[in-house]
């Protein structure tokens, strides 16, 4: 037995024995009481090693009709990476690449090891880790493929708010990680560069963060580095149309039918100037999303889930929610019923020469297709979103995110060896 059979088995033990101690981990902080550790670094005092809590034993399927990383609750850590295949590499090592990228997800997303482990995860249990691997537009003509390309990969519009820096968008293949621990994620993303070899280089990479995993007294939509409350009015998988907007449909016919159970990532590195938007009051950064900053809630009222009363108006006769409120102008009722999945990662890449955070959102929505979903909404919004002078799109990317991988298959074994 190999030291990283060992490993791998150590580590399943102990998500063995975790169910039962996550569960009481979760009653306890319920009910407000804060776990003491002792000084040994052991739960009880004995020396002995803990079960896992329920952040590090809770882990996502990798086998699935879609890959993970789309519905999956958003994870505090992610990572963006795009890879461009090496010269002289095509189809066969492309293949060869992603049949190991999914052995290797499928193993660390089941908190195992990979061969020859640097041990960076070791003792924590896979803490949601998930991967989610992409095809851009540029993968299909490397790989003699582009036959197979489906018209959703055409490039996106240009948009004249648009500041990108080619050198960090699009990209032959994107890999998504996140996890509830930062050393999860930064292990599978070194796992998966490793894998990389020869096939394929690293083009660009994005490291992004969320709230942690039980910070608030109870799960909470997540704020983002503008202090918003961020993602209250995303498509539900509960939605009877949430399938329709955010997958590929079974059964799929032409050039995209090997798509079929996937979804389109649009990804876009958007700056904050959060000088500026520090700078403006309260009231006046409540009127360019058109919910209040305190929960949420629409300015027409109520709860953070109360929907927005749009024709509502003040006193003054002037509609409650600005004509150009954000909130109003990405509303699906206001983009004939344009619709994505929004699950980003805030950025912050340290202080600019000029003392402002190099800071903002990583974008990421899915979408059965963009042109059903972010392009209607970021020419509305490219157009006179109040929000438009606050942000800058740096980076841009599209790719297609197939389906998931049954058992005993790989992802993208479909459009590879179809
Ligand atoms: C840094 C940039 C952005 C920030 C800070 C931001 C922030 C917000 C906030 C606070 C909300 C209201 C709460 C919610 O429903 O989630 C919201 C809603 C929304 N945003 Fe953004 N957003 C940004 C960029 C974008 C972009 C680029 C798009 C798409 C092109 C977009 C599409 C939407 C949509 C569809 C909604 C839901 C509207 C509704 O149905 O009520 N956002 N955004």
């Amino acid at each position: 037995m190999t030291d990283s059979d060992t490993h791998d088995i150590s580590r399943r033990r102990l998500l063995g024995t975790a169910g039962a101690a996550g569960a009481a981990g979760l009653v306890t902080g319920a009910a407000g009481i804060t776990a003491a550790v002792s000084e040994d670094g052991s739960a009880n005092g004995s020396g002995a090693p803990g079960a896992l809590t329920s952040v590090g034993a809770t882990a996502v399927a990798f086998h699935g009709r879609h890959q993970s990383g789309i519905t999956t609750p958003l994870q505090s850590r992610g990572h963006l990476v795009a890879f461009d295949l090496a010269p002289g590499a095509g189809r066969k090592e492309a293949a060869a690449l992603l049949r190991r990228w999914s052995a290797t997800a499928r193993t660390l997303m089941a908190g195992g090891a990979p061969a020859e482990d640097t041990d960076v995860a070791r003792d924590a249990g896979p803490s949601s880790l998930t991967v989610t691997f992409g095809f851009g537009r540029t993968f299909f003509d490397r790989t003699g493929l582009a036959a197979r390309r489906p018209s959703q990969l055409d490039p996106l519009p240009a948009f004249s708010s648009d500041a990108l820096d080619p050198k960090r968008s699009e990209g032959d293949l994107w890999v998504q990680v996140g996890a509830d621990d930062s050393l999860v994620a930064f292990h599978a993303l070194r796992a998966l560069q490793k894998d990389a070899g020869g096939a394929a280089r690293v083009r660009w990479q994005m490291n992004g963060f969320n709230r942690s995993a039980g910070a608030t007294a109870r799960p909470m939509t997540s704020r983002n580095l503008m202090g918003q409350v961020d993602g209250t009015n995303n498509p539900r998988p509960s939605d009877p149309d949430f399938d329709r907007r955010v997958f590929v449909p079974e059964g799929a016919s032409g050039p995209q039918a090997w798509m079929a159970g996937g979804s389109y990532a649009v990804v876009r590195r958007i700056r904050m100037l959060l000088d500026d938007w520090e700078g403006l009051s309260r009231e006046k950064q409540e009127r360019v999303i058109g919910r209040r900053k305190s929960d949420g809630a629409p300015l027409t009222g109520d709860t953070e889930t109360t929907p927005l009363k749009l024709d509502e108006r003040g006193p003054d006769g002037k509609p409650v929610i600005p004509v150009n409120a954000h909130a109003r102008i990405s509303a699906p009722e206001q983009n004939a019923g344009a619709a994505m999945l929004r699950r980003p990662f805030s950025f912050h890449d340290g202080i600019g020469a000029d003392g402002v955070p190099d800071a903002g959102l990583l974008f990421v929505c899915w979408q059965a297709d963009p042109l059903r979903g972010f392009v209607p909404v970021q020419r509305k919004l490219d157009r006179g979103d109040a929000l438009s002078p606050f942000i800058r799109h740096e980076a841009s990317g599209l790719f297609a995110v197939p389906g998931g991988a049954a058992e005993g298959e790989y992802v993208g074994q479909r459009l590879l060896e179809g």
